[in-house]
């Protein structure tokens, strides 16, 4: 008979049974479970509710449990429904009559919220470690590749010349950001519902302050019915998930664009590449490719707990059983994209020589051009239309920019002398975007020092949950 069986007649219908249970996902928070029931019993004899010597029989017999789970030894049994379930009815049949006492002034609808606020804090972690793990691959290529230019793009044209390391710290930013709306979500998650108890609080002199501190909470809910249906964390860690999702589908979409042989920017190593079944030439960017494609169930993810909860009337309803199987799979999903995504960022060859090839086609000196005339007193726009008539030359010549006579230049407006050659050099183009933030390789520097910076004080902040 279920733990809550006493009111019942009959059992439930065959399929059911399966149907209702949630042990095969929250089994994965057994620790959870029993750090929370060890704070509980411990705070239910401190306030004279439970004996001292049942207290003792609760923590020693959860103690074993868990050793007993973590060795592999513990059977998981569907009857039992959730993970609560299984671990009190265990842990009754263990030491008999204290067991029963443990729900004293508790209910599942504030233990779940303990135990998955729990495991949030502890999953955010995780997620956070592993964004620092990936920066440190992107900031190490940055520094690696100190003096190499590809072309930067906008609408995937040819736009401007900029470093490699100002391009690949670009992505270090990103997840930054997500360490800490990561660090938001952990945040959200800090707040301890136990004491709720069902909806309305209880009528024992529970000490809710106590339990709370002894799990690491840095407070409680103010308010019991909020307490036991509150999933916003869930959310929060749901959307700062999905962010590093996108951030690494870009990242990975580069990467597939950068291996093809049309680019030809970056060599993947052997160790993040795999071949074909089929064509024996074939080395393909197949987990770039997955960890792009994993930005959709994270997605689903986040939508998922949105719209199971739009509907939700006060306080705990059973639809909430549906929110810890995407927390989960989220989690799971960007720890392992992340490192995935940093050995393949640590391995990887960037080819400079063909990145800098590729900087002599799209006239990338063209704005500089503008510029040489600006500088030289012709108002911006009219500089622009002068250089466009240039380019429209090298169009129909078919050459670059670089190719055209100091001639052609005069032609086209008397303010161009010789030192025109020099505004056309790429080197010296992107030497020349000195202002804060720039591709100029003192700038770009001064950016990564930034970034290793940021990876000390983030260090400290992980070091500190
Ligand atoms: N397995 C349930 C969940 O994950 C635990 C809480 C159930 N509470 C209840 N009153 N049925 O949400």
């Amino acid at each position: 008979m279920a733990l809550w069986g006493g009111r019942f007649e009959a059992g439930v219908a065959e399929g059911t049974q399966e149907f209702g249970a949630s042990l095969p996902v929250d089994r994965h928070l057994y620790r959870e479970d029993i750090a929370g029931s060890k704070a509980h019993a411990s705070m239910l004899a401190a306030q004279g509710i439970l004996s001292e010597e049942d207290r003792d029989e609760i923590c020693d017999g959860l103690d074993a449990i868990q050793a007993d789970i973590e060795a592999g030894e513990f059977t998981f049994d569907i009857r039992d429904e959730d993970i609560h379930m299984a671990i009190e009815s265990e842990l009754t049949r263990r030491i008999g009559e204290a067991g029963k006492r443990l729900h004293t002034g508790r209910s599942r609808n504030d233990q779940v919220a303990t135990d998955t606020r729990l495991a949030a804090k502890r999953l955010s972690r995780e997620m956070m470690e592993a964004t620092l793990e990936l920066r440190r691959a992107l900031v190490s290529a940055a520094e690696a590749h100190a003096t190499a230019i590809l072309p930067g793009y906008t609408h995937l044209q040819h736009a401007q010349p900029v470093l490699l390391s100002h391009h690949l710290l670009a992505y270090a930013w990103m997840f930054h950001r997500d360490f800490h709306r990561l660090h938001e979500a952990y945040r959200a998650a800090d707040v301890s519902p136990l004491g709720a108890a069902a909806l309305a609080g209880t009528s024992y002199p529970l000490d809710r302050r106590m339990a709370s501190l002894s799990l690491g909470f840095s407070d409680v809910v103010p308010n019991s019915l909020d307490a036991v249906s509150d999933r916003d964390f869930l959310l929060d860690l749901q959307y700062a998930g999905s962010v590093t999702a996108m951030h690494l589908s870009r990242l990975a979409e580069e990467i597939v664009l950068w291996s093809s042989s049309e680019f030809g920017f970056v060599t993947l190593s052997d160790a993040f590449s795999t071949g074909s079944s089929i064509m024996p030439q074939k080395k393909n960017p197949d987990f770039a490719e997955l960890i792009r494609g994993k930005t959709g169930r994270v997605y689903g993810n986040l939508v998922q707990l949105l719209v199971t909860m739009k509907g939700l009337p006060l306080a705990y309803n059973k639809d909430l059983q549906e929110d810890k199987e995407g927390m989960l799979d989220t989690a799971d999903t960007i720890i392992k994209s992340l490192g995935v995504m940093a050995g393949m960022v640590g391995t990887a060859t960037f080819n400079e020589d063909v990145m800098l090839k590729a900087c002599e086609t799209g006239h990338l000196a063209a704005t500089d051009v503008a510029d040489y005339l600006a500088k030289r007193g012709m108002p911006f726009r009219e500089a622009h239309a002068v250089v466009g008539h240039l380019v429209l030359t090298c169009e129909k010549r078919g050459c670059g920019l670089a190719d055209l006579t100091i001639d052609d230049f005069k032609a086209a407006s008397d303010l161009f002398s010789d030192d025109i050659v020099g505004a056309l050099d790429i080197p010296s183009i992107v030497a020349a975007r000195v202002t804060e933030g720039g591709t100029a390789p003192h700038a770009v520097e001064q950016q990564a020092k930034l970034v290793r910076h940021s990876l000390i004080t983030e260090e400290a902040v992980l070091a500190g949950l």
